[in-house]
């Protein structure tokens, strides 16, 4: 048994999610989180809010409301969707906790120690009209790498290349639109990551085993232009982690906070000191998971994100957690995404264009989405949603293969047999070969799985319930009744020990529906089906079972006609 961290990158607080933002973190981490469970691991999945920064104060003046507030309420909501969407955290945190801004300040404090934080009296932006400096997203403008016109102060969401308020072209307030802009000087710390490049360079190229998308974004800042820069690590805003040194005041800082991107991955570590049993007691071991020293090193740690966190996860927290010259866990495999386009176009928080978590439930339950998203996950470039993909996918694959299979299969042996698995027969030549199918099919499986290759994973999945189809219609048991009740009896133990087979080797993909087939068969038997043949002997005859409800619905031509007028924009 091995031990798993798993982080899933921490959503802003600003609104609810898009499928695109869930399909690039949250929800491929939730299903190598459940795999490794399921496969007997013990597992620590954590996952948080991104509270604050620029996007939570824009959203929170937007709402009218004050930015503690605001978050504590967007916190409920979103936790309580995660929940809708079974992401099965063991905590969902929130980066304006006391442990983070503790940790937070011990890092600053110990790279302060380390001297890797320089003071620099620098240009900021201030708006005259909104009598305030400017930092990150609360200026827009033109990026100078790609010339994208929407770039963002700390970012340009087009090429991804980190950027500072100073470098647009053409700025303007986010708040007021004003371009009436100067530049005055206030002084801010900065991270010395140039001085940690030769280490970061060796660290990264010590993980010959990561995706080429991780790998590829990392060399780019480290060796593209002038290599990797000094980077700002503090904020001329009220809302944050307030600057200090470990637990010291920080003198000419106390009006700062650091920047989001400085506290928010150092709430992976705050997370898991958050977690709680359920009678509210922390885990005085937590630092099992995290600390080196502790016993961390025989983690295997994995972080899932879109393409656009990487640059931050494989040099700037890096940075943080090797500059403080503690034993720290660092990362062990990076697994990044590209972006899900939405019919056509870009999700569009700010149109309301696609679909956002809380429209996903309201019109159809999570599985569907689920398994959609993660069989179309864009791994190797950027894919799309388009409602007769989704239409088609679900029809087929949700229910016209695994549904359609747990249907017959259940219904027929009511008729037949009655609401318990038969009796007598032997399996033949049709057994033998579904069970050596099953013996190579679900090895490739689990090698996709534990490669974290979901399309791989999902598209070997479908294979195993085709498999059982193919099997149900040759051996057609509802035909062998008439002359060899016995050959019809043997299938269909076969079948529905099937069913539980399926129930636990798709559960990380279709938690709810796997959970609905288990207690149809009526068993709690989880067990992975290590050995093929013995696993489907798990529901011995007399087992008795239920015939379970509809498992997946079609989508009918008018449902997806009316989702992709509702969803094409102006939420
Ligand atoms: N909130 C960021 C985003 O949605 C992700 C932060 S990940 C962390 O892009 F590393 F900072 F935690
Ligand atoms: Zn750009």
């Amino acid at each position: 048994m091995a031990r798993i961290l798993i982080t899933s990158a921490i959503p802003y607080i600003n609104g609810i999610k898009h499928l695109g933002n869930l399909v690039g973190s949250q929800l491929p981490a939730d299903l190598y989180a459940r795999y490794m469970r399921g496969r007997g691991h013990e597992v620590l999945f954590l996952c948080a809010t991104d509270e604050h920064g620029t996007p939570a104060e824009l959203a929170a003046a937007k709402a009218g409301k004050p930015v503690a507030e605001y978050c504590a309420e967007m916190w409920e909501v979103q936790k309580e969707l995660s929940d809708g969407f079974a992401l099965s955290f063991d905590k969902f945190g929130r980066s304006s906790s006391p442990q983070n801004h503790a940790l937070t300040q011990h890092f600053a404090g110990r790279l302060a120690d380390a001297g890797l934080i320089e003071e620099v009296a620098e240009s900021q932006v201030y708006s005259n009209a909104d009598g305030r400096f400017l930092p990150d997203r609360y200026i827009e403008g033109t990026c100078p790498n790609c010339g994208y016109e929407r770039a963002r102060g700390d970012q340009c969401e087009n090429c991804t290349k980190q950027l500072d308020p100073t470098d647009l072209i053409n700025p303007r307030s986010a708040i007021s639109g004003s371009t009436d802009l100067v530049v005055r000087e206030t002084k801010h710390l900065y991270l010395r990551q140039s001085a940690l490049k030769d280490q970061l360079a060796e660290w990264i190229d010590s993980k010959t085993d990561w995706p080429i998308l991780t790998t590829s974004i990392a060399k780019k800042w480290l060796f593209d232009g002038d290599g990797l820069q000094d980077r700002g690590i503090t904020r001329d805003l009220d809302w944050g982690v307030p600057v200090k040194r470990g637990s010291e005041p920080w003198p000419g800082m106390e009006d700062k906070v650091f920047y989001v991107w400085f506290d928010a991955p150092i709430e992976y570590i705050a997370c898991a000191k958050e977690w709680t049993d359920a009678a509210g007691r922390p885990d005085a071991d937590w630092e099992r998971w995290w600390r080196t020293d502790k016993g961390a090193d025989d983690v295997r740690y994995v972080q899932f994100m879109g393409k656009d966190n990487v640059p931050f996860h494989t040099l700037s927290f890096p940075a943080t957690i090797i500059g403080s010259s503690e034993p720290w866990k660092l990362v062990d495999y990076i697994k990044s995404f590209n972006f899900l386009n939405y019919d056509g176009g870009q999700f569009s928080t700010s149109q309301g264009r696609g679909v956002f978590m809380d429209q996903a439930l309201d019109i159809l339950p999570a599985d569907y989405w689920r398994w959609w998203l993660l069989s179309h996950a864009p791994e190797n470039s950027d894919s799309e949603f388009t409602w007769e993909n989704f239409q088609s996918s679900v029809n087929k694959d949700l229910a016209d293969v695994l549904g359609n299979f747990v249907s017959r299969v259940t219904k027929f042996c009511r008729s037949r047999f009655g609401e318990a698995v038969p009796s007598g027969g032997a399996f033949g030549p049709d057994e033998q070969a579904l069970i050596e199918r099953l013996q190579t099919g679900l090895p490739a499986y689990e090698a996709h799985m534990e490669a974290i290759e979901v399309r791989k994973a999902a598209a070997e999945l479908r294979g195993l319930w085709v498999a059982g189809n193919e099997y149900l219609q040759s051996a057609a048991p509802w035909a062998a009744f008439k002359e060899d009740p016995e050959r019809a009896a043997a299938s269909v133990r076969l079948a529905l020990n099937l069913i539980r087979f399926y129930a636990v080797i798709s559960a990380p993909f279709i938690p709810d529906a796997a959970a609905r087939m288990l207690s149809a068969m009526n068993t709690l038997d989880m067990e992975w089906p290590d050995d093929v043949s013995e696993s489907l002997a798990a529901l011995p005859a007399g087992h008795d079972f239920t015939v379970p409800d509809v498992l997946f619905r079609k989508i009918t031509d008018e449902e997806r006609e009316e989702w992709q007028s509702r969803f094409a924009g102006q939420r």
